[in-house]
């Protein structure tokens, strides 16, 4: 997929919603993540910096986000009383269900005891380095103990407080934390209220929480939302914590949705395991290990975020067929981290069945489609000194001019899967001559019309 340049401070991700239409998300932070290279503000590969509008990160961004930038890969989870229909979760209004009836799903909400934990151990598994929860999704029930509506976890369902369970199990699983929870001006009042309260029920009573992943924005403008005045009281009560863009302020990163669009400033795209945020339970349009493989790559090479989702069924587990896909880049993560987390900005691209990543005079050449015997790359810049395979550490021949790196004697079929990384150790930052008029340069006997 490739990185496309994004508009700054995009909002039109946003869909129409009822009144009860934003959602908290709030992270917490357990695991000190070290990271220096991630941590400074550089403009993404690929793209010019298009925020002519964002101004750059400021000390205090890049110190809140240091640990984010270096993280790359977290789980999305969105789990609520949707989960038990299985429908998705914007079932209430897309089938116009009545509430009453909509309500009585709480009758069934049984979540397992330990859900959180095993959630932490596919997301640890997955090689994911944070988790993003549904405090409360767009059709209002909390899954969390507020004093503020009766329509929660605590009360109904599971009578359980769930935020709390995943809150403890991502600390002790050392993964960071994050969860996410128009009209007339009396009802506007009303809604602002209540949200800006829940927003500080979740960010009092959990402890230290890592992301506020804020969703929805409509009906209300950053005016009627009283923005300016929700990040002032979050930053009060989490001096530390990073937020998205979607309370219609810029906040510390952008959202793309189901795209990967990097842009110059922190970014994060977030999309589905299959086609749907909530459970659905006919819903079997799974990505392949092999495109999260290479999104996250693309995420990374980008330096963006990566925030893939899961929706737990009724009971609070994850799907099995998410469960194995998670697995399955989790192993290739084990072998292949070095060449994702802590990456800096890359700009080779070439050949179109591999994609790059770099650290310092490393170049990560990652072949998603194995071509055999010999592999080349065009107009590498910088001089190779070692070409070995990541997994095995294998040395691997070559030979280079100005024209062709040109990598021999591979196995016939692809070393690892669903991806192979090989490292090409250069003697500085490796850049490809990307100019098209390279093709005129090249020596080319015989073919075309030579007079
Ligand atoms: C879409 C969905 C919403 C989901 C969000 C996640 O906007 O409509 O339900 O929470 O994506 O980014």
């Amino acid at each position: 997929m490739p990185v496309l340049p994004e508009k700054e401070g995009n909002l039109s991700v946003m869909k129409p919603i009822s009144r009860r239409s934003i959602v908290t998300g709030t992270g917490a932070s357990f695991m000190a993540l070290a990271s220096t290279a991630s941590a400074q503000q550089r403009p993404a590969a690929n793209s010019a910096p298009s925020g002519s509008a964002v101004p750059p990160p400021t000390a205090d961004q890049i110190r809140r986000l240091a640990w984010w930038r270096a993280a790359k890969y977290g789980m999305f989870i969105h789990y609520g009383l949707y989960s038990v229909y299985g429908r998705q979760e914007w079932a209430v209004e897309k089938e116009a269900i009545p509430i009453p009836e909509y309500e009585k799903l709480t009758e069934r909400y049984h979540t397992k005891p330990g859900f959180a934990t095993e959630w932490a151990k596919v997301a640890k598994a997955a090689g994911m380095r944070y988790m993003v929860m549904t405090a409360k999704h767009h059709e209002g029930f909390c899954n969390f103990a507020t004093k503020l509506t009766d329509y929660n976890s605590v009360l109904y369902g599971p009578k359980r407080d769930l935020v709390l369970e995943y809150v403890e199990a991502a600390r002790t699983a050392g993964l960071r934390v994050g969860a996410r929870c128009s009209l007339d001006e009396a009802a506007r009042r009303r809604f602002v209220d209540y949200t800006h309260g829940l927003i500080r029920e979740l960010l009092t009573n959990y402890g230290k929480i890592d992301i506020l992943w804020y969703d929805g924005g409509m009906p209300l403008d950053v005016k009627g939302w009283e923005s300016e005045k929700m990040n002032k009281m979050v930053f009060e009560l989490q001096p530390d914590i990073i937020m998205n863009n979607r309370n219609h302020l810029l906040g510390d990163f952008s959202t793309p949705e189901q795209r990967i669009v990097a842009s110059g400033r922190a970014w994060e795209s977030c999309m589905t395991l299959n086609e749907s945020w909530g459970y659905d339970s006919a819903d079997d349009e799974w990505k392949s290990p092999r495109t999260i493989v290479r999104n996250l790559i693309t995420c990374a090479r980008g330096q963006g975020n990566y925030l893939l989702n899961v929706g737990p069924r009724g009971d609070g587990v994850i799907p099995e067929a998410s469960v194995r896909i998670l697995e399955e880049v989790g192993k290739w993560l084990a072998n292949n981290g070095k060449s994702i987390y802590e990456t800096d900005p890359c700009q080779p691209w070439r050949p179109s069945y591999a994609s790059f990543t770099r650290t310092g005079n490393t170049l990560y050449m990652h072949i998603h489609f194995w071509p055999g015997e010999d592999t080349s790359l065009s107009g590498l810049q910088a001089k190779v000194r070692a070409a070995r395979f990541l997994k095995s550490g294998q040395a691997i021949r070559f030979t280079q001019d100005e024209n062709r790196t040109h990598l021999t004697g591979l196995p016939k079929t692809a070393p690892d899967s669903p991806v192979t990384t090989i490292i090409l150790e250069c003697d500085a930052e490796p850049r490809q001559n990307l100019d098209p008029e390279l093709r005129l340069a090249k020596p080319r006997a015989k073919v075309g019309v030579s007079l």
